[in-house]
């Protein structure tokens, strides 16, 4: 059950960059080692990239059943649709104590609101209940500025979005003018914990 748990280390990641970049799979790299963080880690996963990290990828009612049961380990949930997230959104929001990696995160809003009010409460409140986020996302002016504003850690590969460009530049600094012209797969990173990203 979701029990606050305003101790722990709050990490909010984003991984940000254009299609092909690379971001899919270095998430997948770092996926055994998020248990150094969570005993629990579930990823939702719309392309089924995660499969192999996760052990094969069960049911949007197993994830809910897992998530209420307590139990330990790596799960992955291949999302399809607006309603599986909610239900899943709504189930983590619940329980909480869960780190969570969801990949294609813009499919969870738009520029102005979340399309689920668990969303829009895992973002800007699951830090107080233990509840890690991870979101991967093409593009992030695309998504409500909740999901910024609430990053501890951002990894930045490649974009080509001029308006993504200079929401980071607000955040990090002018060096962040940089992500326009990284080679592929290579990303910078800002943040509180540097060593959850590391390669
Ligand atoms: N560091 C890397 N070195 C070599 N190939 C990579 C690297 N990162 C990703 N790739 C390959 O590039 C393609 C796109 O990577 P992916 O992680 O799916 O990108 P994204 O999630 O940003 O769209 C995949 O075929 C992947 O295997
Ligand atoms: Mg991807």
């Amino acid at each position: 059950m979701r029990t606050l748990q305003p101790e722990q280390d709050a990490i909010f990641g984003l991984a940000i960059g254009a299609t092909g970049t690379g971001k899919s799979l270095h998430t997948r790299r770092m996926i055994p080692r998020l248990l150094r963080w969570s005993p629990r880690v579930l990823v939702l996963d719309p392309k089924g990239d995660y499969r192999n990290e996760c052990g094969g990828l069960i049911s949007v009612g197993d994830t809910i059943r897992w998530l209420a049961s307590d139990a330990p380990g790596i799960v992955g949930c291949m999302i399809v649709s607006d309603i599986d997230r909610d239900y899943i959104g709504r189930a983590i929001w619940k329980y909480g104590s869960v780190f969570v990696v969801a990949d294609e995160f813009q499919f969870y809003g738009d520029s102005t609101r979340f399309k689920s009010d668990s969303w829009r409460q895992i973002v800007t409140m699951g830090r107080s209940y233990g509840i890690k986020v991870i979101a991967v996302t093409q593009r992030l002016t695309m998504l409500p500025k909740d999901l910024l504003t609430n990053a501890t850690d951002i990894l930045m590969f490649r974009t080509s979005c001029n308006r993504d460009t200079k929401s980071l530049i607000d955040v990090a600094g002018d060096s962040a003018g940089r992500v326009s012209s990284l080679p592929r797969f290579r990303a910078l990173k800002w943040g509180e914990h540097p060593e959850l990203w590391e390669a």
